[in-house]
This record gives C-alpha cells, sequence and structure tokens, in this order.
C-alpha cells in the first residue's frame, strides 16, 4: 500500500512490473532518477505546477497529478514559470476551454526562456478528438497529452516524454479499471474530496460529462473505507464524497450497497467530524437518504440538487427524467424532514427549443424553493451531445432571461442567507484571508493586536470571515453571525 512504499529500494535494473500500481511506483522511482540528474546539473530541484480548472473531481485528480510529482521530487509551486507545468482541463462550457487556450499561449511565453521547460495538458478537454487534432497542429510546445482514463499512468508518461524528446499523446477511448493507491498531495491538510464513482450514465441531452469521464464505475465501498480512515489518522476531519451522481452509488457492484448505506458507514468513522458529498441527481435521491441525513451528526446541512430547468417540456429535451412537480415535491419533503437544510441549485438557461415561458416557469421554481445559492449557466453547445444538433435560442432572448433568472436567484439567496443573522453557529476554519479588504474587516470587528482575518465554513456551506490566530487553521471553532454582507458574514468567535 503507498506509504510504506520507498521508491529509492526500487530495482531499475529490472524490467517494469506488469501488475498496477506496483507498476507507477516504478516509473516514479525512475522519475526520481531523472529529478537528481537535473539536481546535479543545475544546482535545483526542477520545479513543477499543477493547474486545475474542472469540477471537485477534476480537483481531486490534480492532487493525484501533485502527489505523484512530489514523490518523484520535485518542488511544487504555484508559479507557472516553472520546468514542468501542467494543466487538467474542463470540457462542460466553451469558456472553460477558451480559457484553457489563452494560458497555454503564456506558457509558450515562459517556455521561450526556459529550454527545459515542459508542458503538459490531461483532463476532460483531451478526451474530445477535435481538441487533441488542435493541440497537434496549432500548439507544438504541448509537449504531454493525456486523457481521464490513463491519469494514473501519469508517472509512466512523464518518463515516457523524457526518454523520447518528442511529444507523447495517450488518450483511451474508455475504461473498466480503477486503481487505487497512488500518492496523493492534498491541498488542505484537514479536508479532503474521496471519489466514490467515476463516469457517469445519465446522458444529459447537453452534457458532456458522460463523453470525457466514461461509464459510472463505482469505487468498493472498503477501498473508500480504508482511504477515509487513512485520512482521518492523517488529521482531515472533513470529507467529501465526490461522484456526478451519487445517489446512484454502488449500482454497478456485486453485492453492492446504497448511497444511503455508504453514509452510515462513513458516519461511523472515528475522527471525522463532517460529510458532504456532490452531486445528488433529483431522479434518484432516496427517502432512505433523507432518513439517514436527518439522523446523522456528521452530514452537513447542505444539500446541492441541481434543477437545470423548471419547465417540463425543457426537462424532458435536456433527459432529466424528473417533472417540475417531482422536484418541488422532493425539496418539500426535504424541508419537512430537515428545516436546517441549505439547499443549493444548477441552472441552465438558454437550452434549445427554450421560451421565455418555460423561464418563467424556471423563476417559479427559485421562488418555492428559496435556494440559499444557485449557480447559473448560459446553455454552451457540445459537440457530439443530443442537444448540439437541436436549434439555438438567438443570444439576446437567452441573455434577457439569464440576467432575469441571475436576478431572483440573487435575491432569494441574499434573504436565505440574512436568516442566521444573530446566531452563533460552528465553523471550520479553512484558511487566512489576506486580501485586499482584509484589515478594514479587521478593524470593524475590533480585531485585536496580531490577530489576522480567518475564513470558515459553516456547516450549511455559508462562509464567514472573524478574528483569530493562524493556528486555528483546520480547527471548529463557534462563531457569531454579526454582520450578513449579501453571501457571506462577517463575525466574532465567541
Ligand atoms: N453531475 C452534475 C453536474 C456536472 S456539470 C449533475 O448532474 O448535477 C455541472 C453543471 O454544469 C451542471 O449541473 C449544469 O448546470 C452545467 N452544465 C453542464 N453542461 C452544460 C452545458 N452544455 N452548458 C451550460 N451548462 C452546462
Ligand atoms: Fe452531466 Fe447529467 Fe451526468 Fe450530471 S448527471 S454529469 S449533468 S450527464
Ligand atoms: Fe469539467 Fe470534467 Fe468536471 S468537463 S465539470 S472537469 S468532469
Amino acid at each position: 500500500m503507498y506509504g510504506d512504499v520507498n521508491f529509492d529500494q526500487i530495482n531499475l535494473l529490472e524490467a517494469p512490473p506488469t501488475g498496477e500500481p506496483d507498476r507507477q511506483y516504478y516509473f516514479i522511482a525512475k522519475c526520481r532518477q531523472w529529478v537528481r540528474d537535473f539536481e546535479r546539473e543545475q544546482g535545483r530541484r526542477p520545479r513543477a505546477c499543477v493547474v486545475n480548472f474542472g469540477c471537485q473531481m477534476n480537483a481531486r485528480d490534480a492532487e493525484k497529478l501533485s502527489g505523484i510529482l512530489h514523490s518523484a521530487g520535485y518542488e511544487i509551486t504555484e508559479d507557472e514559470n516553472a520546468d514542468f507545468v501542467i494543466y487538467n482541463t474542463c470540457t462542460v462550457r466553451d469558456n472553460a476551454n477558451q480559457k484553457v487556450y489563452g494560458r497555454l499561449g503564456v506558457l509558450n511565453g515562459f517556455k521561450r526562456q526556459n529550454p527545459l521547460m515542459k508542458v503538459a495538458l490531461c483532463g476532460c478537454m483531451t478526451q474530445e478528438a477535435q481538441t487533441v487534432a488542435k493541440l497537434k497542429e496549432s500548439y507544438p510546445f504541448v509537449d504531454l497529452i493525456f486523457g481521464t482514463h490513463n491519469l494514473y499512468r501519469f508517472a509512466e508518461l512523464l518518463c515516457e516524454m523524457y526518454g523520447s524528446g518528442g511529444r507523447v499523446v495517450d488518450i483511451w477511448e474508455g475504461t473498466d479499471r480503477i486503481v487505487e493507491d497512488l500518492p496523493v498531495e492534498r491541498k488542505y491538510p484537514f479536508k479532503s474530496g474521496i471519489n466514490i464513482m467515476f463516469g457517469c450514465d445519465n446522458f444529459c441531452s447537453y452534457c458532456i460529462v458522460p463523453y470525457v469521464r466514461g461509464r459510472e464505475r463505482s469505487r468498493e465501498p472498503r477501498e473508500i473505507l480504508r482511504e477515509i480512515e487513512k485520512l482521518a489518522g492523517q488529521g482531515v476531519v472533513e470529507v467529501m464524497l465526490l461522484g456526478q451522481n451519487v445517489n446512484s452509488y454502488g449500482k454497478n457492484l456485486e453485492n453492492g450497497i446504497s448511497f444511503a448505506e455508504l453514509l452510515r458507514e462513513v458516519e461511523k468513522i472515528e475522527g471525522i467530524k463532517r460529510i458532504r458529498f456532490m452531486t445528488s441527481h433529483p431522479k434518484d435521491l432516496s427517502d432512505e437518504l433523507i432518513q439517514v441525513m436527518k439522523e446523522s451528526q456528521k452530514i452537513c446541512r447542505h444539500l446541492h440538487l441541481p434543477l437545470q430547468s423548471g419547465s417540463d417540456r425543457i426537462l424532458k429535451a435536456m433527459n432529466r427524467r424528473y417533472t417540475k412537480e417531482q422536484y418541488l415535491a422532493l425539496t418539500e419533503k426535504i424541508r419537512r424532514e430537515i428545516p436546517d437544510m441549505a439547499i443549493t441549485t444548477d441552472i441552465i438557461v438558454g437550452f434549445p427549443g427554450e421560451t421565455p415561458e418555460d423561464v418563467q416557469e424556471t423563476i417559479d421554481v427559485i421562488r418555492k424553493v428559496q435556494y440559499d445559492n444557485a449557480f447559473t449557466f448560459i446553455y454552451s453547445k457540445r459537440t457530439g451531445t443530443a442537444a448540439a444538433s437541436m436549434e439555438p435560442v438567438p443570444e439576446k432572448v437567452v441573455r434577457q432571461g439569464f440576467d432575469e433568472v441571475l436576478k431572483c436567484v440573487q435575491d432569494t439567496a441574499r434573504m436565505r442567507i440574512a436568516r442566521y443573522q444573530g446566531m452563533t453557529m460552528e465553523a471550520l476554519v479553512e484558511e487566512v484571508n489576506e486580501g485586499q479588504n482584509s484589515s478594514e474587516a479587521l478593524r470593524e470587528l475590533g480585531a485585536g493586536e496580531g490577530q489576522v482575518l480567518l475564513t470558515g465554513r459553516l456547516s450549511n456551506n455559508t462562509i464567514v470571515h472573524f478574528p483569530g490566530s493562524r493556528e486555528q487553521v483546520g480547527t471548529f471553532v463557534n462563531v457569531y453571525l454579526k454582520e450578513c454582507r449579501g453571501f457571506y458574514y462577517l463575525g466574532v468567535t465567541v
């Protein structure tokens, strides 16, 4: 198991093992050799930078990439002017792609000044054939391209890239494999994401994820629990269980357990104080899950429940497999059973065929549910999806609908969040806030000499800033919510 591996004891004169993850340990050891040579020649360690563009699942993958680079001996930096830069890309909307292309131009500039520099691209974008073709043709300075299915082979691909001197491209169509026990370099020592499943089988008609992440595969419950126990042993107090549709967890496993049963097991793990999960599909949210959330001492009072649209006609065209009425009944049931549950959502405006009347149906749901927060997106056509061939809505109409939805979302969220004013709640301190306005906030809150502004997260996912000390990062504190500032709070510890 990783953690017990001594990379320097691996015999590189032997052929690489064929089984995983041993094969990757071998290539990490080989990279370490390359890093030592670099250090001898340059008088410093090579610096590597991992940039993440996507969702929580991509962020978790980025931690795996960092873990492998760190184990190989690289110094990890946030500066993109480094010796090795890898972009872990997202393609859920076109603006995610455009961001990557824009930043690649900047990397090319750095590379011209540093002939040792290597550039790599992985993640969801590289699973699309047209992206790879474009990179091959117009971005010759990208040295390594791989996809989502073979991320676990990163160490091997890195060795191949340094060995070949040329460009390495390795994209798999799909996989049924889950390779465990590779090194991970966590961003936060006290909280962590855990993949409980990969891929998605839902094929919502607008969505590229099933094409770039492959078929739904659940991890074995004992593997998940073992990983969480290990994290708890390392001081992790908050876990977020990750999957595109966590409510269907376990369906493809022999003797599989349900998501609700998995949560019950995670609850028993000593040291874990908070449990979050993402994302729930409304069509699969069971009564059993509501019951488990209700009884739990650890599951956070926050549920992200993407609506996408409030119009039955559009929901059908989106292949979401629930109606407005069913969605409303579900949220009513949740609020009835667990009144303090914060509910957040995702909404798409401008799906093909959407009329202003459909947008009003969405607004009606926002008013009825009263979300604590909602992410509103303009529909983005994704090549290869079912909706790509449907008639687009004129841009002006989309804009109008989007502005109206956004305003409604902001007004209701502000109102919802304001209701916590004057309460004292437990926050997990996540970081020191060193932003521009921090000294002003400290003054306003009457902070003492030497105090810094801390950022904490409440169980319901609301952010609160309050004065404290750096040592409090990673601990739980009770905070009096003094002043609501729109979407976050200013507070003081009690
Ligand atoms: N599996 C999650 C969502 C993953 S993508 C779920 O089903 O809820 C995150 C969000 O991006 C989606 O909820 C959706 O609102 C948005 N999204 C996905 N594809 C999109 C597209 N083509 N255009 C605009 N928004 C999109
Ligand atoms: Fe995309 Fe739908 Fe799967 Fe979510 S459930 S990842 S929106 S296809
Ligand atoms: Fe983006 Fe891939 Fe996540 S497309 S939203 S990074 S699964």
